[in-house]
């Protein structure tokens, strides 16, 4: 396949479980461009926020992006607040096929709270956060996404084999 499988989402929507799969399955490279800002800080991305802010963070995130401009045959996932930025957003549409997992907020409440290595929901409300960031963030992920899949009802397997066909049809028609 020529360019990327590019995935996009909230937090929560199964984004890296997806691209372990997706890479398992087509036996392409997995890039998760959080785990990338991890190696590049050299720190936990709550740490990351907590001493240099989410700004920083920002920055090191676009500079993982542009790094990855000339990678081909990769599946991508990436952090649910990438597509905020505009040049990031330009950005993913040339990787490849982007594809957004949308989730409904109750099953990203359920699913974040599992763990706390997310700093923007370990505030007091968790809830009204997500609500906040998914009305924000809706117009990005619409803007950036070639396929848009509605995970709450699918299993990983379901997920995985419909992106699979869609990206084939997307680079073979293309
Ligand atoms: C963020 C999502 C996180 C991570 C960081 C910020 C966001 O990634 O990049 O905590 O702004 O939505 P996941 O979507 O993998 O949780």
């Amino acid at each position: 396949m020529k360019g990327n499988i590019v995935l996009i989402g909230f937090m929560g929507t199964g984004k890296s479980t997806i691209g372990r799969e997706l890479s398992k399955m087509l036996n392409y490279p997995l890039v998760d461009t959080d785990q990338s800002i991890v190696k590049k800080a050299g720190k936990p991305i709550p740490q990351i926020f907590e001493e240099e802010g989410e700004a920083a963070f920002r920055v090191i995130e676009t500079e993982i992006l542009e790094e990855l401009a000339e990678k081909e045959g990769n599946i991508i996932s990436t952090g649910g607040g990438i597509i905020v930025s505009e040049r990031n957003r330009k950005i993913l549409h040339k990787l490849g096929y982007v594809v957004w997992l949308a989730a409904s907020p109750q099953e990203i409440l359920e699913r974040t709270s599992r763990n706390s290595n997310r700093p923007l929901l370990n505030g007091d409300d968790p809830e009204g956060t997500i609500t906040r960031l998914m009305e924000e963030r809706t117009p990005f992920y619409q803007d950036a996404a070639h396929l848009q899949i509605e995970t709450d009802q699918l299993c990983f397997d379901e997920i995985c084999n419909g992106i699979i066909e869609s990206a084939r049809y997307h680079y073979g028609t293309q």
